[in-house]
């Protein structure tokens, strides 16, 4: 296994490339099982969730020809499996993803249940009622989803109890191949969200409400789909944890492969702090700050502040002024990072869903331990400005979602080794 071994305070400087977001691939490649010819799939990151999900497709029989670790070209002509084996899906939730176009393009599937996860219970209660109300069967046995629907889906109202987005990228893949017109009401409004509904649109499914809490989907009554070539959006939760890189160590940097409008509320947050921010087409300057005031977030559903930036932004929240006040709406046990940011140091209470963070902080390297994959770039924020050498453990979960993160960092001026656990 892998660690990351940080020096701190090591000042960063230059521009930094983003990658392809891993939240836009994932349902992206998974809505190949709907197409019967390739389509090519570029900007796709290099990250350990994306292989996982090229893993679990070719053990399905979709075919794939990579071009480079960004590029392939992808395609179902036949299916060879209709299981998901708790031996991929275990390794990622959302593997889930490949539910709905399976029931909706071949009528049946075995997709084992993701289960738990560090940040909580994460149900997929939303995703089987959905599938079911569209005349799915569905019932579980040891541990397995497993779901027919014969003579094909049906379109239908689905009112989402919770915004959920895998939930409404389900709904919208196995509503795209449905009989009739499928509305989801309380859809997601995530930017990956409407770069799936414009992939599937490029294929001919027609789709109304699109960045809309209200979708309208026209299924093609079982006709396997037609992709157009794909690029994948930047990735807005990387770029958000390299702008907190740059706060956490009050540097001046340039970021790359940027779309400043799917990141709004953490431009104002930051710009609330006391960074002044450049803004063109595809790239971000965060300049350095004059002082950094304290802040208060609640984490809540696109275009809300993303929980998936919590935990960066209590590292942040130790190195600025006074207190500061982060809520988690989504999730409820993400906090996991708080005791290993104590570790280091940092001030912080908590209560219930409710975290005070006392800034202004000196923050001392020890060794401390991954727990998600968000949580690990906190961590590792938090020991670029941390006196001395920290060792961050169990680091698979930050190569689930973040690409060659220590090179990216190095690049930058930071001094940070991968090293093997003895
Ligand atoms: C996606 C993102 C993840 C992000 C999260 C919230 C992907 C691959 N992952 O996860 O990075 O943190 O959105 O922005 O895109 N819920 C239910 N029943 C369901 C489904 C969800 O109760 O059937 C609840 C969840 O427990 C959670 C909330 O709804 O409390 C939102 O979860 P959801 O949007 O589904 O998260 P994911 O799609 O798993």
């Amino acid at each position: 296994m892998d660690y990351l071994e940080i020096k701190g305070q090591e000042p960063l400087k230059g521009s930094v490339p983003i990658s392809g977001a891993k939240n836009a691939a994932l349902p992206i490649l998974a809505s190949t099982l709907l197409e019967q010819e390739n389509v090519a799939i570029s900007g796709l990151p290099a990250v350990a969730d994306v292989s996982a999900l090229l893993e679990l497709l070719e053990h399905l029989g979709v075919q794939i020809q990579r071009h480079d670790s960004h590029t392939l070209e992808i395609g179902t002509p036949h299916i060879t499996n209709l299981q998901a084996p708790y031996d991929i899906v275990r390794k990622m939730r959302a593997s889930i993803l490949v539910l709905g176009p399976l029931l909706a393009r071949f009528g049946s599937c075995a997709v084992s249940l993701p289960g738990g996860c560090a940040i909580g219970a994460r149900p997929v209660d939303l995703h089987l009622r959905a599938l079911e109300k569209m005349g799915a069967h569905i019932h579980i046995e040891k541990g397995y989803i497993i779901a027919k629907a014969k003579h094909g889906l049906k379109g239908c109202d689905i009112i989402l109890d919770k915004i959920t987005v895998t939930g409404t990228e389900n709904i919208l893949m196995a509503a795209s191949l449905a009989k009739g017109e499928t509305k989801i009401i309380n859809a997601a409004k995530e930017p990956e969200v409407v770069q799936l509904c414009h992939f599937l649109q490029s294929a001919g499914v027609e789709i109304s409400g699109v960045g809309s809490s209200e979708l309208s989907i026209q299924g093609t009554k079982g006709q396997a789909l037609h992709f157009k070539p794909i690029h994948i959006i930047p990735d807005r939760i990387e770029c958000g944890t390299y702008l907190c890189a740059a706060a956490i160590t009050n540097s001046t940097l340039s970021l790359s492969n940027t779309n400043a409008h799917h990141l709004e509320a953490i431009l104002s947050k930051l710009s609330e702090i006391g960074f002044k921010i450049d803004i063109t087409e595809d790239t971000l300057t965060i300049h350095k700050a004059r002082t950094r005031k304290g802040f208060e977030i609640i984490t809540t559903e696109y275009p809300g502040f993303p929980t998936d930036l919590q935990a960066q932004f209590m590292a942040l929240a130790t190195q600025c002024e006074g207190s500061s006040l982060i809520e988690e709406r989504l999730f409820e046990n993400r906090f996991m990072h708080v005791s290993e940011l104590q570790r280091m140091g940092a001030d912080i209470s908590l209560k219930g869903a409710l975290a005070q963070i006392n800034g202004d902080c000196v923050l001392m390297g020890a060794d401390v331990m991954a727990t998600d994959l968000r949580a690990s770039s906190a961590l590792i924020l938090a020991a670029l400005v941390a006196k001395g050498k920290s060792r961050v453990h169990r680091i698979y979960h930050l190569d689930r979602g973040y690409e060659s993160l220590e090179l990216k960092m190095n690049a930058l001026g930071a001094k940070i080794k991968r090293l093997k656990e003895k």
